[in-house]
Order: C-alpha cells, then structure tokens, then sequence
C-alpha cells in the first residue's frame, strides 16, 4: 500500500513531536537527581581534598551527608576585604553563577588563567575536628588546554602548607592533562608549600619532575605529556593564592596566626 505525501510528513510531525516531549519530560524530571548527584560529587571531593576520604573508598549518600555536615563548615568570604561576610547563605550560593553577574562580581585584571570575573564573595570551607580548625579549602578554577579545570585546594592552619588538591569538573585528555585527577599525582602535594616567609605565592608545577618536598618544597611533578594543562594548574593557583583571589582572607589568616 502507497502512503501519500500529505501521509509521511505528517507521520514524521507526530513521531517527532512524541519523541521530543518524551527527551523534555526525561530531563525536566531528572533535573533534581542530576543536581543531587552533583552536590554529592562536590561533597566528596571536599571530603576527599580535607583527607577525610581515601581514594577508592566507597561511601552511601547518607554517610557522605553525615560526614560532610559534621566536619565542614561552609563559610561566605568577601574577596577584596578577605573578610567573612554573614549576610550571603552559603548553602544556596552558586559561585559560577555569582561571577557572571556584573551586579555580584567585578572584571578580573589579564591574566594567563583567562578569568574574566570574579565573584565578590566566594564560598571557602573550614575543616573541623575536636572544635578545631584543621584545614581551610578554597576553590579553584582557570584554564588547561581544553577546557576550564574546577576544583579545591586545601591548606593547613599555618596557611601555606599544602594538605591536597583535587579536581571536579574538567575536559582535558584523558591520560594526559585528565591525569590531574590521578591519586598519585595528588598525593604529590601533600606537605608542599604554597607560598614563600614573606607571603609571595611560590607553588608551581615542574616541567619534568620535581624534588622531595623538603629539597623543593615550592615545586610539584609536571604531568608528562600535558605541559599546557600543568601550567594551566600552576597559573590558577598564582591567581586565586593572589591579591584578587584569596590573598586577603589567607594573609589575615596567617597574621592571626602569627599574632596568636
Ligand atoms: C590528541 C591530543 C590531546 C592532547 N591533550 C593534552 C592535554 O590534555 N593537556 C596538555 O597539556 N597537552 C595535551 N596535548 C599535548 C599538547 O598539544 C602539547 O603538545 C603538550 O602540552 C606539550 O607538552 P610536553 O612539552 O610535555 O610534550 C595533547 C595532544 C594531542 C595530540
């Protein structure tokens, strides 16, 4: 049996039709799975970066929740003043979303990380044990080769001894920059130094590798093959370390230190 003209292309509407309401209403619905495993992903790698979780450990969703609300306290920094600033809530502060709105954030001056903006507040967590701070973990985002890399850094109270790093979110090639995300390379930094006595952000990835952290404490292993992403990392760090990242707040951090 013949079908007409009129027939086919109107067959292929409904079809089309069906199909499309069918791709919306799966996403429209797996919208708040997709944020809760986000969230969660996030949490875990704060988690992880406090050394609060190993590599390979494998942890429900509820003792991720447990875990994370116990020994993190979420607190919102005003980034030029480095001061906290209480009248932001950090449970539904979005970071991303906060430096693209020219009303909650300010144009960063050039710099090779390619940040645009940045937020005028941003989202820090302290790591606590026995009503002690033991760690501070600050974000961290710039450009690899590929793509832009998003994660944590994490530093010890003295504010210049690095505890760990890690990544989240981030498109570079799998084996080469993506080794980022290899645990080997980031228990590379562990007990190194982030910046020099004078507060000058000193921490660099090596071209080649880099000597024990007593001998070369300012310097981590350059991932072989992936020269651009590992100079993407060091750069990130340098901005965010730096006067229009977190330099205020980790100066004021160490004076109180210091002064204590
Ligand atoms: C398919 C392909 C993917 C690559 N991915 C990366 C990458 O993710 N990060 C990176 O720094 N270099 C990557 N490179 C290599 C860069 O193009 C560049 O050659 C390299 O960063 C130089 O590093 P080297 O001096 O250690 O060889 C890739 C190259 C190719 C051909």
């Amino acid at each position: 049996m013949q079908h007409s003209t009129t027939y086919i292309v109107g067959f292929s509407i409904v079809v089309c039709v069906v199909c499309a309401l069918f791709v919306a209403s799966a996403e429209v619905s797996l919208r708040p799975l997709k944020e809760l495993n986000a969230r969660l992903d996030k949490q875990k790698n704060i988690l992880s970066v406090a050394g609060l979780m190993q590599p390979g450990e494998d942890l429900d969703a509820e003792q991720i929740r447990v875990l994370f609300e116990n020994s993190i306290q979420p607190r919102m920094i005003d980034l030029s003043t480095g001061e906290e600033d209480v009248s932001i809530d950090p449970t539904s502060f979005d970071q991303r979303a906060a430096a693209r709105d020219p009303a909650r954030s300010r144009r960063a001056s050039s710099n090779p990380s390619k940040i645009l903006r940045v937020p005028n507040q941003a989202l820090i967590y302290e790591v606590i044990k026995n009503d002690e701070i033991t760690s501070i973990i600050i974000p961290i985002e710039g450009y690899g080769l590929w793509s832009v890399l998003y994660g944590y850094l994490a530093l010890a109270p003295d504010m210049r001894t690095i505890l760990g790093i890690t990544y989240y979110d981030q498109k570079e090639t799998a084996g080469l920059g993506g080794e980022v995300e290899n645990p080997n390379w980031k228990a590379k930094w562990v007990g190194r130094k982030a910046f020099d006595e004078r507060g000058r952000v000193k921490i660099a990835v090596r071209k080649g590798p880099a000597g024990p952290p007593d001998k070369d404490p300012y310097g981590v292993d350059g991932l072989s093959g992936a020269t651009i992403t590992s100079r993407g990392v060091t750069n990130m760090l340098q901005f965010w370390l730096g006067g229009e990242g977190f330099g205020p707040y980790l100066s004021r951090l160490r004076d109180a230190n210091a002064g204590a």
